[in-house]
Parts: structure tokens; C-alpha cells; sequence
């Protein structure tokens, strides 16, 4: 009986002691064992742009100290980074693709403007956009168009620009042709906030909209 009672008193010393001591033992779970983030596809290969065509295309856009230039789609980078160089502006690059980032990250080191531009993987369609105020884009024609509902979001007088793709339903401020010191010919969109959204036609209206319109 005697080592019975022994026994309990030993199993109960082990069950409340912690508490009792005012220490609260909290079970600490093995932590999960984090996932590798995985990134999609690009929606588009890389393809660089010409230095030439950066130069003009930042031109264009009259790009100044005082903006926030973002790149959806950095590639090498080399977009932002001759915005922080050749303006002292600050500027981000978005890139989905793991290399494109390395090489944008080597970039800007090489170029010593890390105190001005960020890198940044990250997929351009999950993106709030507000912040900037000078967007570039050398994408696909039909990229630019999803891109709209992002666009519009950004502040009244922001510059977008885009080599090569227009944006179907938008009307361009200017659009300028370009001959490369390659003799390779490019054409240059340029866009303001707020965007000048075309009037659909008849055709491309849902078929209730236009049965209810005399
Ligand atoms: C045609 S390259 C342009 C590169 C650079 N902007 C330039 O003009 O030199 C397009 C880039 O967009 C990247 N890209 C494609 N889809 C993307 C997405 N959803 N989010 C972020 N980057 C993307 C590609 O990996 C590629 O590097």
C-alpha cells in the first residue's frame, strides 16, 4: 500500500510540478517543414531590350529624380537600373523567373545602385502598382490588356510605357518609332492616368448590353 501511494504521489509530482513551480510548459510542435516556393511559368520569355531602346524609352516617359519607376518583368534588370543610374530615381523590378532575378540582383551590384533600385521575385499580375508613379513594360499585347485593372489603380499623372505592345481598349498619348543602333526598328506606347479607355464597339459589347440599347 505503502509503495502505491509512493508511486501516485511520484506520477502526480511529474503531472502538476510545472504548473505548480509557475512554470507553463507549452508543447512545442515540430515546426512545419516549409514548402520550396515554386514559381509559375513566365507568361512571356526574355527577350532584353536594346540599350538604345531603354535609353529612349525613359526618355519618353520623362522620367525624374523624384519618381518610383517599376518594371514589370525585369529580365536582366537593365531597365531599372539605367533609370537609378542616368535619373537617381528609385526603381523596382519584378521578375517571376529564379535566373532573371539572379541576374538582375548581379546587375544592379555590378552597377552600385543597390541603394536605389530592389529586385524583387514576385509575379507581376499579384502586384499593387499604387506606389509607383512610371511603369514599364515590354511584355505581350494581351499581357498589357490584364494588366488594365492593375493600371488603373495607379495615381492620376502616373507614365506608362511599353515597348513594342500596345493596349487594346486604351488610346496612347504618343506612340514613337525608334530605329536601334542595330538598324532594329521598335514603336514606343506612352499612357497617362487616368487611362483613356476606347468606347467598345458594338461587336465586342455583351449581346443584353447591345439588345437594350436602341
Ligand atoms: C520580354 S522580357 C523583358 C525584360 C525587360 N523588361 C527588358 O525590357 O529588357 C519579359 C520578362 O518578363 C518576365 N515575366 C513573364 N511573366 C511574368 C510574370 N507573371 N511575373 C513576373 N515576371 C514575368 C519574363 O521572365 C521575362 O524576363
Amino acid at each position: 500500500m505503502y509503495r502505491i501511494v509512493l508511486s501516485m504521489a511520484a506520477a502526480l509530482s511529474l503531472i502538476v510540478s510545472p504548473a505548480l513551480c509557475g512554470q507553463a510548459t507549452v508543447e512545442k510542435e515540430a515546426p512545419a517543414k516549409k514548402e520550396a516556393k515554386k514559381p509559375r511559368e513566365p507568361d512571356v520569355v526574355y527577350v532584353p531590350t536594346p540599350q538604345d531602346v531603354v535609353e529612349k524609352m525613359l526618355q519618353l516617359v520623362k522620367v525624374t529624380k523624384k519618381d518610383l519607376v517599376y518594371d514589370l518583368g525585369c529580365g536582366d534588370g537593365r531597365i531599372v537600373v539605367t533609370a537609378a543610374k542616368k535619373y537617381g530615381c528609385r526603381a523596382v523590378g519584378f521578375e517571376i523567373h529564379p535566373e532573371r532575378v539572379k541576374m538582375s540582383l548581379e546587375n544592379v551590384k555590378k552597377n552600385k545602385v543597390e541603394k536605389l533600385v530592389q529586385i524583387k521575385q514576385e509575379d507581376i499580375f499579384k502586384l499593387d502598382l499604387s506606389k509607383a508613379n512610371v511603369i514599364t513594360l515590354y511584355l505581350l499585347p494581351s499581357l498589357n490588356v490584364k494588366l488594365i485593372p492593375q493600371l488603373e489603380k495607379l495615381k492620376p499623372g502616373s507614365r506608362i510605357v511599353s515597348h513594342d505592345f500596345n493596349m487594346r481598349g486604351v488610346k496612347p498619348d504618343k506612340v514613337v518609332k525608334f530605329t536601334d543602333k542595330d538598324k532594329g526598328t521598335h514603336t514606343i506606347y506612352l499612357w497617362t492616368t487616368p487611362l483613356k479607355k476606347r468606347a467598345k464597339k458594338k461587336a465586342d459589347r455583351p449581346k443584353a448590353a447591345a439588345a437594350a440599347t436602341p
